[in-house]
């Protein structure tokens, strides 16, 4: 097998806005992230995955783009991008930027010129359609199709009377690439960045470049927008194959650079292999959201507390689904969580009881599956989910979308509730560098507001901690890195031990020379596991106590890895 750069790498994720504030007006920046650094060398990265940082209005924080071409000055300057490229080089590290192809800002001029008439050149670099007209002459939306972000697919433009997609924000209309001038302009802007020294994209919403052009109703159940989730409509439809294709041969194949395509909750491991598969020349990896809600919280907005229930048994077979769907055809990526799912500490760890031992069986879990693990910034020190007590606290546009409609049949407290266990602003509080105001992120008021916890949980303090998450994350990437062990974590097989146990997350990870084993007790109470091979050598336990035994008495999130 290939063993290219990016299948030895750890990658890192930084959202930048929250990353870390070097100019003191309350939002990260480039040169923020820069004198980071050394703190990501340190810890053993060698791929970090930023953000978008283009110029934008910021409706969904960059994600809506202006102009492709240059840097929000929220964020710095074209050449603090160019300086970061260099510095991350020169410490070994490579970087990937997020990459937005299916929409573009309203306030794009593309999109300023595409809905200034219908006969405009640019009309067709956008999805536009007339609205339909009801018994009473009045005007609809073109189809009954929802949005991701609550409401309609459609929004209406008084300008020419027509409707454009978005299945988004209203102010990110979708990009029409069908086009084949809109094709090669994307294309264009995607070779400019790897020019610069970009070393790969994680490509953002790329099950969505293809549309039903029939435009046909969804038969789907309406909700409680009046509108059908209906992603099928738009969502790994045959079409955006051939889009990919020609983006992998006009630019990607030119290059040595890696790409992770984004392709959400409804992509099968066969839509996996048609992405990435090794034959299929368009992306080297896919991310899935398939393994982050084992528990029952999304689209659940109305759970108490001792509802809520960590699936184990569903995760593994997640886990081991997606693996051995890929083996052979395709490489994986793996994480717990990113910008738009809640922390994994409070969605699987237990934060109040076993933040240390929870958090480091997260983190051996992460590292020591096959394929390229991607950490989220503040993931290695045990982050949480927010402690908001008022709505308006909340800034995200889907969060805002969606708490104006939960209005009407929840309470305020039901919203609160919800939106602390499942809103994307989980993962976007700053990053929690110490114990001072703003824990260290900022001198000024952050453009969103910090966990208050941040004086407990907090990078300088675990650096001084011998077995804190961050330390033993270094510890673990070590040991992935390893050469005594990096052939067989990275690249042996994948197996699942008693995969039936509800509580223990278990796996033999081997090669032709080498047989490990990770037994990770994914519970807040002790369990015995029967060991179903001798070992003789324990390389970590986040216990430090193991003893070789048969049958092991697992503590509360115990985690180890042993050699047989
Ligand atoms: C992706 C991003 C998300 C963004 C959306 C629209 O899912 O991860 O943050 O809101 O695409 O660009």
């Amino acid at each position: 097998m290939d063993k290219t750069w990016w299948k030895n790498s750890v990658g890192y994720q930084i959202y930048p806005r929250s990353f870390y504030d070097s100019n003191n007006d309350g939002v990260g920046d480039l040169k923020g992230i820069i004198s980071k650094l050394d703190y990501i060398k340190d810890l053993g990265i060698n791929l970090i995955w930023i953000g978008p940082f283009y110029k934008s209005p910021m409706d969904d924080n960059g994600y809506d783009v202006s102009d492709f071409y240059d840097v929000d000055p929220l964020f710095g300057s074209l050449q603090d991008a160019k300086d970061l490229i260099k510095e991350a080089h020169k410490r070994g590290i490579k970087i990937i930027l997020d990459l937005v192809l299916n929409h573009t800002s309203d306030e794009h001029p593309w999109f300023i010129e595409s809905r200034s008439s219908l006969s405009n050149p640019k009309r067709d670099y956008y999805i536009w359609q007339d609205g339909k007209k009801d018994s009473h002459g009045h005007l609809h939306a073109p189809t009954n199709w929802g949005s991701f972000f609550e409401g309609s697919a459609w929004n209406h433009d008084p300008i020419t009377n027509q409707y454009y997609m978005k299945i988004f924000s209203d102010k990110m209309p979708d990009l029409n690439w069908n086009s084949p001038a809109l094709r090669e302009e994307m294309f264009k802007m995607a070779s400019w960045w790897l020019d610069q020294g970009i070393d790969g994209f994680r490509v953002d919403a790329i099950a969505h470049l293809a549309r039903e052009l029939s435009f046909s109703d969804s038969t789907m159940p309406l909700n409680a927008h009046h509108v059908a989730p209906d992603w099928g409509k738009f969502s790994n439809r045959p079409e955006l194959f051939d889009y990919l294709k020609e983006f992998n041969e006009k630019v990607l194949s030119k290059y040595d650079c890696m790409t992770v395509g984004e392709v959400g909750g409804g992509a099968s491991v066969e839509a996996g292999v048609k992405y990435a598969g090794y034959d299929a020349h368009i992306f080297n990896m896919v991310f899935n959201f398939d393994t982050c809600w084992k528990n029952n919280i999304f689209g659940n907005d109305n759970l108490k507390d001792e509802d809520i229930r960590i699936n184990v048994l569903d995760m593994k077979r997640t886990f081991n689904l997606w693996i051995q769907g890929m083996k052979g055809k395709g490489w994986m990526p793996h994480y717990w969580l990113n910008h738009d799912h809640p922390r994994v500490m409070s969605q699987y760890g237990d934060p109040l009881h076993f933040h240390r031992e929870s958090g480091t069986l997260l983190g051996t879990i992460l590292l020591t599956l096959p394929g390229t693990p991607f950490i989220y910034n503040g993931e290695e020190i045990g982050m949480t989910n927010v402690d908001y007590t008022s709505i308006d606290d909340f800034t995200d546009v889907w969060v805002k979308n969606y708490a104006k409609q939960a209005k009407t049949h929840l309470s305020e407290e039901q919203i609160l509730s919800h939106l602390r266990r499942t809103s994307r602003n989980n993962a976007r509080t700053p990053m929690q560098w110490n114990d001072q105001a703003y824990g260290g992120f900022s001198t000024h008021v952050p453009h969103q507001k910090n966990v208050g916890n941040y004086a407990l949980i907090n990078v300088e303090k675990q650096l001084t901690e011998k077995d804190s998450i961050l330390n033993t994350y270094r510890t673990l990437i070590r040991i992935r890195k390893d050469s005594k062990y990096s052939e067989t974590l990275i690249y042996g097989d994948f197996k699942l031990i008693h995969p039936k146990d509800e509580n223990v997350f278990a796996y033999h990870r081997k090669t032709a020379n080498q047989h490990l084993m990770i037994i990770c007790n994914f519970s807040k109470e002790p369990h015995d596991f029967t060991v179903p091979t001798q070992y003789r050598h324990v390389i970590f336990n986040n216990y430090q106590n193991a003893h070789i035994r048969k049958v092991l008495h697992l503590k509360p999130y115990e985690a180890m890895i042993v050699e047989v």
